[in-house]
């Protein structure tokens, strides 16, 4: 090959450049107009951070209890730096420390399960735990508004050949849709998969109600509680302690990336179920450890849960009345949330980017969610109220909230006219 053929192969487009090209029309449209909100670089942790030298107070947060930069936090992690480093360079099988095995102990004890497994991530907690419940004989059952690792988890689930479940899905929340599918199904085993909290809405699941029609129609319930886990409860277990429940649902998964500071996935339910997906979940087997700093803060986080988990959740229920007070005060329609989780509903999309743009240049960030994380018309800002904000900082978010609110007919619900190049 000469130097001009080399130079054509390096410049020649293939289909796959065209493909990106063609699938990023909508991200080129929103960077041209400035609008683009995603991927902005911050320059130190914690819920007050600064982008691009500017101050910024953050409501997009998951930092629940705001416990992330707590220094006996940072603390635990670095002296496990010292001990283990950053990473094991192997998957558990072939690297588990004590520290893991210890963490899984109180983990399943703090939730009042008999066991309990830590993946790497949330998400392959739902993907491993899914695939290794589901096969040819089971229907996964899954609510309408379920998270991208159940939905994943799923799809994933019935590619895998020889297993296959059937997947079917109900109206967000709504007992009388589960049941109908429940009494409907093709296979005989049935998961049904919801969330505690869900996080775009910030409702909480009617479980009672659930747990009745799974026990009638012998279905098994498994509740991802990412967000429930350190907010709802007296002491912050979750969601099955705030509905007095505990003990009814027999597998909860949740994650080490909101209330506990880190990454990571839990997985709790018996000591079978957990002993199963630790021997055959893929998610599992061939993904490196969850690197021991993580664990060590994860650890600190739980001591603090233990020891304090009562007040650490009154107080961020506290802060989430007066937010919400002073929202609904302002006009704002919150959709169905009922938790620190409160959507700003905007219900255009180029409200909710102006929103977000205007609220940013005045160092608050509330990310937008607009189609298709949810439906045209639901387009909201993500405001999520944490332990670690303020008073000051939610005065002067709903003092913003307040006037774009007004400035782009957020408040009114007027359209914004057309579009001027
Ligand atoms: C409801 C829900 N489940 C699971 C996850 C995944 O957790 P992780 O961040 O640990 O992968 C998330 C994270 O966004 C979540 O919101």
């Amino acid at each position: 090959m000469n130097a001009g053929e080399k130079r054509d192969m390096a410049t020649k487009r293939s289909w796959v450049d065209e493909k990106a090209h063609t699938e990023l029309a909508r991200v080129r449209l929103a960077r041209e107009k400035q609008v683009y909100p995603y991927f902005r670089e911050f320059e130190r942790g914690g819920l007050h951070t600064s982008i691009a030298g500017k101050e910024i107070i953050n409501f997009s947060s998951n930092d629940y209890l705001g416990l992330t930069n707590h220094p006996k936090v940072k603390e635990a992690a670095k002296a496990a730096v010292d001990k283990y480093a950053c990473g094991l360079s192997s998957s558990r099988p072939q690297a588990t420390t004590s520290e893991h095995v210890d963490l899984e102990k109180r983990l399943a004890a703090w939730f009042r399960f008999p066991a309990c497994l830590m993946f790497t991530t949330g998400y392959q907690a739902m993907l491993g735990t899914i695939a290794a419940l589901a096969d040819k004989d089971t229907t996964l059952v899954l609510d309408a508004f379920s998270h991208a690792c159940i939905l994943d988890g799923a799809f994933l689930a019935a590619g895998v050949p020889g297993r296959q479940p059937e997947i079917r899905f109900f109206n967000h929340n709504s007992a009388k849709s589960l049941e109908r599918i429940l009494k409907t199904r093709e296979r005989k085993n049935a998961l049904v998969l919801l969330e505690g909290v869900y996080s775009l809405d910030g409702d909480t699941a009617n479980l009672k109600e659930f747990i009745e029609i799974c026990d009638r129609y012998d279905a098994v319930l498994l509740v991802d509680d990412a967000h429930g886990t350190g907010t709802q409860g007296k002491n912050g277990r979750g969601i099955l302690e705030a509905m007095n429940i505990e003990g009814q649902v027999p597998i909860v998964v949740s994650t080490f990336s909101k209330t506990f500071g880190g990454i990571g996935g839990i997985l709790v339910a018996s000591q079978e179920i957990v002993d199963l997906v630790k021997n055959s979940a893929r998610s599992f087997l061939f993904s490196a450890s969850l690197p021991v700093p993580v664990v060590a803060a994860a650890s600190t986080i739980l001591d603090m849960l233990e020891k304090d988990g009562a007040s650490l959740v009154a107080e961020l229920h506290q802060k989430a009345d007066y937010m919400r007070a002073g929202l609904t005060k302002i006009g704002f329609d919150l959709g169905a949330s009922n938790t620190h989780i409160m959507p700003v509903m905007c219900k255009d999309e180029r409200k909710t980017l102006f929103m977000h743009i205007a609220l940013l240049e005045c160092g608050v960030m509330m990310v937008p969610l607009t189609y298709p994380s949810v439906k045209q018309g639901e387009e909201r800002l993500r405001v999520n109220v944490t332990r670690g904000h303020t008073k000051e900082d939610m005065d002067t978010a709903l003092e913003l909230l307040a006037t774009y609110g007004d400035a782009f007919f957020v408040l009114s619900g007027e359209d914004l006219g057309p579009m001027e190049d």
